[in-house]
């Protein structure tokens, strides 16, 4: 279980295994926590492939070369959808989880893993998120069909170096 407690959110068991279900009512724009956890290099990453890849799943990239680890903190258990209500905006040195939608009490919170898989980040996954616009399978930003990376740059969810990846491949 998480060490950090964050009274308004709660891991419970949702669609997908557990998730992050909001305890109050969130307005668009809130900020719903900060995603903490140990920085490691994208080299320790592919060594968690090896030992365990469930560490490496949990990853969020947070620079051009390094990602947070999350184990033990409440955003190892933030779960993706193809229509999310939140996303990650890097503000300063912090990844912060930000409402895109008002979220009602009870709500699972998810946001879009591949606003932060680089063009270079090679790590899929079959999706069960259950919504219409599923793409079934989630690749990086890369990948992204462009409308959808047009609205999620207006809603600011897909950091800047992460973007600056589909220049460099
Ligand atoms: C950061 S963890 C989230 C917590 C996870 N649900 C759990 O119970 O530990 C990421 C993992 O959750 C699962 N997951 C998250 N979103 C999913 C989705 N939309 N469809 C299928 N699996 C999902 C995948 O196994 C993924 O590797
Ligand atoms: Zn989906």
């Amino acid at each position: 279980m998480p060490r950090r407690k964050f009274e308004a959110l709660a891991v419970k068991l949702v669609r997908n295994g557990q998730g992050i279900v909001a305890m109050k009512p969130f307005r668009r724009g809130a900020i719903l926590c900060e995603i903490k956890g140990k920085l490691v290099t994208g080299e320790e990453v592919w060594r968690y492939w090896e030992t365990d890849p469930r560490l490496g799943e949990n990853c969020f990239r947070y620079d051009a070369d390094r990602y947070i680890d999350p184990d033990g903190e409440i955003g190892q258990y933030a779960n993706h959808s193809c229509n999310p209500n939140a996303g990650i905006v890097k503000q300063g040195r912090s990844l912060l989880l930000k409402a895109v939608s008002a979220i009602a009490t009870g709500d699972e919170i998810t946001h879009d893993y591949s606003t932060l898989l680089g063009a270079d980040d090679v790590w899929t996954m079959r999706c069960n998120c259950g919504e219409a616009n599923c793409r079934r399978v989630v690749r990086n930003v890369g990948k992204l069909p462009a409308y959808t990376i047009r609205k999620y740059r207006r809603l600011g969810i897909i950091p800047d170096f992460v973007m600056a990846t589909r220049r460099r491949t």
